[in-house]
């Protein structure tokens, strides 16, 4: 079971392939793509070990000449220092601009490979091989490439496309259950940003797709990945409707900042949360109703997701909160930008949300009174 989708963006047009047993077809879908058959793979530790094997073996049977750089696991990966590191250990191997880089992992490894292949050499190909199920629905597709700084996340970066997307749902088995998750907090925001069906369909099947259902899993990635490619299609460069992708990540952003990027709140978890603070900015100001609200609120938690910064062990501070809000990309002329509902399913850009709005919503998130 293989599903083809594509990406249409002119010349920067390109397929993403889902279905189980991908990664020992790679050598046979990527092929045709090679400008020669060179290519490098980055990928992390932990899915050096469970996967690479694999993936060079199917290159192998495809006679492609490969090397492999391999990096630390984790959100910190997305910095400065293992970018610098990064771009020397390529170099180091001599690539040319017919080489052809592969990420292979989650969005932490297909970020800061896509960057890297956008600015070394002036540009070289690269092709996405997610691992996560986060990477599968969102990262890899679109283009969107970068580093975190000490100022936010993804503040370093570039609008760079691969040529090809190979998602294998297989790989999805080795996942630890906390990051399927995590991944599935970005599913539940196609739906609730655009595609209300969809939304009544994980009500009824995502708890299905999690337990490992290959259909429904199969399914689920479909969906997301097509809802993507479409918004990209139109938007590739997020001048309207791609920053509905960015529900839930303006509060999102700013909860990772203050925590520092580490294990204590996965970028997932992050947006699942940024999600229900958006919502409740949405009741708030009379856009949506509290059922719908609530609702969402509810399959998150019943997915097993974190809903409340009070979910994290953390005393947190409103206002360090809104000043890594005023950091965020979407920020505008120091107005602050946010995605708000209007209904599961219909969401839109607002530009003109305060400081004090925040401030209320925080008080009464936060419970400080
Ligand atoms: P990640 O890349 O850190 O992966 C999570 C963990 O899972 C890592 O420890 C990794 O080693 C491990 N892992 C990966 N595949 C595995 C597998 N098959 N089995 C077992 N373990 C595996 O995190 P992520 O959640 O995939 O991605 C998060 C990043 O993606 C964030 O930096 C976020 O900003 C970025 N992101 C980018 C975009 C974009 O459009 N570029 C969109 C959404 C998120
Ligand atoms: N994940 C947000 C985007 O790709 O635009």
């Amino acid at each position: 079971m293989m599903a083809s989708l594509h990406v249409e963006l002119a010349e920067r047009s390109y397929d993403i392939a889902i279905g189980e047993g991908l990664l020992e077809q790679a050598g046979k879908l990527l092929a045709p793509l090679l400008r020669r058959p060179r290519v490098i793979i980055v990928t992390d530790e932990t899915v050096a070990t469970l996967h690479l094997q694999t993936v060079k073996t199917a290159l192998d049977n495809c006679n492609i000449a490969h090397t492999e750089v391999i990096l630390p696991a984790g959100e910190h990966t997305k910095s400065y220092e293992q970018l610098q590191l990064l771009l020397d250990l390529l170099l180091a191997g001599t690539p040319d601009r017919n080489t052809t880089l592969i990420a292979l992992g989650g969005g932490v490894i297909g970020d800061i490979t896509g960057f890297a292949a956008s600015i070394l050499l002036r540009g070289i190909d690269f092709v996405q091989i997610p691992t996560t199920l986060l990477a599968q629905v969102d990262s890899s597709v679109g283009g969107k490439t970068g580093i975190n700084t000490r100022y936010g996340k993804n503040l370093i970066g570039t609008f760079y496309q691969p040529r090809m997307v190979i998602a294998d749902t297989n790989t999805l088995l080795t996942l630890p259950k906390r990051q399927l998750l995590a991944g599935y907090a970005e599913v539940v925001k196609y739906g609730t940003i655009n595609d209300y069906p969809f939304f009544v369909w994980l009500e009824e099947h995502g708890s299905r797709a999690l337990a490992g259902d290959k259909e429904a899993l199969q399914y689920m990635v479909e969906e997301s990945c097509k809802a993507k490619a479409e918004i990209v299609g139109k938007d590739e460069r997020e001048s309207g409707l791609r920053a509905l992708l960015n529900f839930g990540h303006t509060l999102g952003h700013a909860l990772e900042a203050e925590l520092g990027y580490g294990d204590t709140l996965l970028h997932g978890e992050s947006v699942a949360i940024g999600m229900v603070l958006a919502l409740k900015l949405s009741v708030r100001r009379g856009l949506c109703e509290q059922d719908d609200y609530e609702r969402v609120e509810r399959h998150l938690k019943a997915a097993g997701l974190p809903v409340s910064p009070l979910n994290i062990r953390k005393q947190w501070n409103a206002n360090q909160l809104i000043q890594h809000c005023y950091h965020d990309k979407k920020a505008m002329d120091g107005g602050l930008t946010f995605i708000l509902a209007s209904k599961i399913g219909k969401t839109s850009i607002h530009q003109d949300v305060t400081k004090q709005e925040l401030e209320a919503l925080l008080a009464e998130t936060l419970q400080i009174v």
